[in-house]
């Protein structure tokens, strides 16, 4: 484990987890949602935040306030917690974004942390270069080299008991992600932030998105706390979490609430657009979109930033429920029927489903076979990988229904679409406890018959016989030849069929 970070109940790679923060003096439970307060424009005030949301950690952007006399001089004379007015923790931004992107002021990681322990941040950030996605190669592999002497530099400073961030970047490359990763826990530095994913997400990339993270998640490992930088969208946080991230940053409540946009775990809504609101928050429940519509600019805004927070935080709470009830991959395909880039998302999730798997609990609630996309769960995985380690006797039957009573064979295993084929005695463990729809579609029948494939290349001694209902073709094709297949008929007749 890292000094600071715990993790206690995990679901897929997703895990519910106390990040310890010294100088704040407190513990604050992951995954959280750092609330992105921006020091010249409080949306809504950070106390409120506390009192009212429950928010026990938010980030604010050191650069700003360094570039802005009066709040210079505010911070470094009473502390940033005073000046804001918030007793939690705080984290601070570096300015990267703003540094790479419109600023001919040079300022070094040396000089951005020493300021950031001055006005008393709680987590420092060093100056790391956010390097775009489809860059070239070469861009990518000399500014990852220019945030890896960041990350040194940082290392090398004396913060006492401030925690320090160590971004990881490396573009849209995969194999230059996961080797900044591995650099970056290498380091002694506290939390791991994968950055510039932001134009990913700001493009509906969430496929890429997925591959970005799931290469850093593997340079990481499973001790160290990440914060997915710039998400906090409450349609993607099942995703992330689902994927092992902990920490998040909303600009998007208070930034979306400027346009109008109203934040829903199926996307954005333009309350211009909506003529009642799927919502039941304190903002929502009092009043209806053409009462907002009717407040003034500064009401409207700030009344729609709290319910994108409400929505937000609500989101928040169902997924460390999930975790603890182990239905999270529900929750994520759940999220990924709410729109098509997250459908992307979670598709290339499952591409990753053996990367999960290596994290994903042994057991835990019921599985929920909700749709085509549950076949390639990481469970389903699992009970494949067992497969190929079960012993079968000389003359087995592998059947999809009742399990008839016959002296024709020395067992009879049931078949169960995605899961395939398994032993009586693993019938009231998970997985295989799942529920699954009547109606098993193609992918889960072609799983099945993946799970047939392995059991019967492990056994090379054992007759097979298999009955199963209709498969579609292409799960036929997939049972290996030496297996006689026979109608559920022909099976029936030798005995009674029983549950
Ligand atoms: N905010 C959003 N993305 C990034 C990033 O990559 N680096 C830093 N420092 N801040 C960010
Ligand atoms: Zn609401």
């Amino acid at each position: 484990m890292r000094d600071h970070f715990e993790s206690r109940d995990a679901d897929a790679a997703g895990r519910i987890g106390r990040l310890e923060i010294p100088r704040a003096d407190r513990t604050v439970e992951t995954p959280a949602l750092m609330p992105v307060i921006n020091p010249n424009r409080l949306t809504i005030e950070p106390a409120r935040l506390a009192a009212e949301f429950g928010v026990e950690i938010l980030i604010t952007n050191a650069y700003i306030i360094r570039e802005t006399e009066s709040l210079r001089e505010q911070a470094l004379d009473e502390g940033l917690h005073e000046m804001l007015g918030f007793d939690g923790a705080i984290m601070t931004d570096s300015g990267s974004f703003q540094l790479s992107e419109y600023s001919d002021v040079e300022v070094t990681t040396a000089e951005i942390i020493e300021f950031q322990h001055a006005i008393g941040s709680d987590i420092g950030t060093p100056v790391d270069i956010p390097t775009p996605p489809d860059v070239s190669r070469e861009q990518a592999e000399s500014e990852l080299a220019t945030t890896q002497q960041a990350l040194a530099d940082a290392e090398g400073l004396d913060v006492d008991e401030m925690l320090l961030n160590a971004p990881v970047q490396g573009s849209t490359y995969p194999d230059l992600r996961e080797d900044a990763a591995t650099h970056a826990a290498e380091t002694d530095l506290d939390v791991f932030p994968i950055g510039a994913v932001v134009p990913l997400m700001n493009s509906y990339r969430y496929d890429d998105m997925v591959e970005t993270v799931a290469a850093a998640k593997r340079g990481l490992g499973a001790d160290c706390p990440v914060h997915l930088f710039g998400a906090g969208h409450p349609m993607m946080l099942a995703l992330a979490v689902a994927l092992g991230c902990d920490l998040f940053d909303s600009a998007a409540y208070a930034l979306y609430a400027r346009g109008g946009r109203y934040l829903t775990v199926a996307g954005t809504q333009q309350l211009d657009e909506l003529d009642y609101f799927p919502c039941s928050c304190p903002i929502c429940g009092e009043r209806t979109p053409a009462d907002l519509r009717n407040e003034d600019d500064e009401t409207q805004t700030r009344l729609l930033a709290e319910h994108n927070l409400h929505v937000t935080f609500e989101e928040l709470r169902r997924i460390k429920q999930a975790i603890r009830s182990g239905n999270l991959l529900e929750l994520v395909e759940r999220r990924a029927r709410g729109h098509p880039a997250m459908y992307d998302g979670y598709r290339a999730l499952l591409d990753h489903a053996d990367q999960l798997e290596a994290e994903d609990p042994v057991s835990k609630g019921t599985f929920f076979a909700t749709s085509a996309e549950s076949a390639r769960r990481p469970e389903v995985r699992r009970h494949h990988d067992r497969l190929n380690r079960l012993s079968t006797p000389d003359r087995l039957l592998l059947t999809e229904s009742g399990v008839p009573d016959t002296d024709a064979y020395d067992a009879v295993w049931r078949v169960k679409p995605p899961f395939g084929p398994f032993p009586r005695a693993l019938a009231e463990s998970y997985p295989l406890t799942a529920t699954v729809p009547d109606r098993t579609d193609r992918a889960a029948e072609c799983a099945a018959a993946e799970g047939v494939r392995t059991l019967v290349a492990a056994n090379p001694e054992t007759a097979f016989t298999l009955t199963v209902a209709a498969w579609h073709p292409d799960a036929k094709k997939r049972i290996p030849d030496r297996v006689s297949v026979e109608p559920l008929s022909a099976i029936h007749q030798s005995g009674s069929a029983e549950d």
